[in-house]
């Protein structure tokens, strides 16, 4: 019986078996949708599936143009069609590879490459935090990621900065939540792990800063059940006002960046020495600076300006959820260079449209947004949308299900 809860299963024993399938689906598909006189059987278009890429290329002289509206055209196609045994990986511009091998000349010499994964990303399921002491350890750079769905793992040494947006309900707190948790148990396992010296520090830093504008009850929570002194948890008190918080989370990261510009002046020093990773999460962002006044909005600016650009070699980060990430002091949360050190991005949306992705997906345009599939499961209550790390490579996401805060 179908299960949407259950991930999905494929039918096909081995992606051989798939491709087999789905090479020759993918010409008919090609060719039925061609409004001009170019097709697979005319030999003018060529498809090559393999189990992490396809190449589809042109026989010149043929009356398509290899251009932007050629790869959008095909990247629709593929992506329904491959759904649901491959994701398409999307990734903005013409990705053009040379092709080599028997019957390559220069007619034929160029073909679009399409990233691809073989079956789904799945959701992770935590029955409670105790889980997110699992790690995933990435063989091909000897370290060791946090997981966030099947396949898909974020390093926070190549990756340092988070960036969660969506709106109101969408799940960004749990998905906060989430990230500090796995990011305090891989910051230990990283400390283990270093053979180095640890570096001296001035001060007795806490592991995890979380400014909580909101005062989200499941955030505290969490702190309550698994800060064990390591955690300093920033809300504000009922006595307190707006401008007073903000004061507060700016002093805050004040003393981040003071652990910061110390670090640097070790580093100088001793160069192998260890730092203990510090994760700083700031929520609400924007509403953090509703009612704010100048100069604490200067200050709050320049603060996050600064961890963003520095913080990566001191071994700080910044994970900030936003409802939105317009750049700009008047109406934003942001400074436009700040926010594009914010490698890892997650929008939270079951619909993606150039609307919603314009602040943190700038780079979709109307086409892209439209062609993109969130696969939904049964686990409704929990986010989905899209992400995309380092490589800006964008593909659809689903926030790990957490059965409780505990
Ligand atoms: N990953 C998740 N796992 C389980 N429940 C979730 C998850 N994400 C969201 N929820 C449910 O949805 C509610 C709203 O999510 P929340 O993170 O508070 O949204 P936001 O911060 O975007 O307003 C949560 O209180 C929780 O009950
Ligand atoms: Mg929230």
């Amino acid at each position: 019986m179908y299960c949407d809860k259950k991930p999905y299963v494929s039918g096909y024993r081995s992606a051989l078996d798939a491709i087999a399938t789905y090479e020759p689906m993918i010409r008919s598909a090609i060719d039925a949708k061609m409004s001009n006189g170019d097709s697979s059987v005319t030999n003018n278009i060529g498809v090559d599936l393999y189990v992490d890429k396809c190449f589809i290329y042109l026989n010149e002289p043929s009356e398509t143009t290899l251009d932007l509206d050629f790869k959008n055209q095909i990247e629709r196609i593929l992506t329904t069609l491959l759904y649901p045994e491959w994701v398409v990986k999307h990734r903005s511009g013409l990705n053009l590879v040379a092709r080599t091998g028997d019957g390559v000349g220069s007619a034929n010499a160029r073909a679009l490459k399409f990233d691809l994964h073989w079956r789904l990303y799945d959701r992770l399921v935590l029955r409670s935090l105790g889980s997110t002491t699992t790690l995933a350890y990435n063989d091909q750079t000897n370290s060791w990621e946090i997981p966030l769905m099947t396949d898909y793992n974020w390093n926070p040494i190549t990756s340092p900065h988070v960036a969660v947006s969506g709106l109101t309900g969408s799940g960004k707190t749990m998905q906060l939540i989430i990230l500090n948790s796995y990011a305090k148990n891989w910051a230990d396992q990283i400390w283990i792990e270093d053979p180095r010296k640890a570096a001296p520090e001035k001060t007795k830093n806490p592991n995890l800063i979380i400014i909580d504008p909101k005062g989200d009850s499941k955030m505290r929570e969490y702190c309550v059940n698994h800060g064990f002194g390591s955690v300093e948890y920033l809300a504000p008190d009922l006595t307190q006002n707006q401008a007073a918080f903000l004061a507060r989370a700016n002093e805050a990261l004040k003393r981040v960046v003071e652990v910061m510009n110390y670090r640097y002046s070790i580093k100088s020093k001793y160069s192998n020495v260890k730092f203990r990773h510090l994760f700083v999460t700031v929520d609400e962002m924007r509403a953090l600076l509703e009612g704010g006044n100048k100069k604490a909005i200067d200050a709050f600016f320049e603060l996050i300006d600064l961890i963003t650009l520095k913080g990566r070699a001191a071994g700080i980060h910044l994970i900030c959820g936003s409802q939105s990430f317009l750049a700009g002091k008047s109406d934003g949360c942001i400074s436009t260079p700040a926010r594009d050190n914010l490698t890892l991005r997650i929008l939270l949306s079951p619909t993606i449209t150039a609307e919603n992705a314009r602040f943190l997906f700038k780079e979709i345009d109307k086409n892209q947004a439209e062609s993109l599939i969130i696969d939904t499961d049964g686990y409704d209550c929990a986010g989905v949308g899209i992400i995309s790390n380092t490589d800006r490579v964008i593909v659809p996401y689903k926030v790990p299900f957490l059965g409780s805060v505990k």
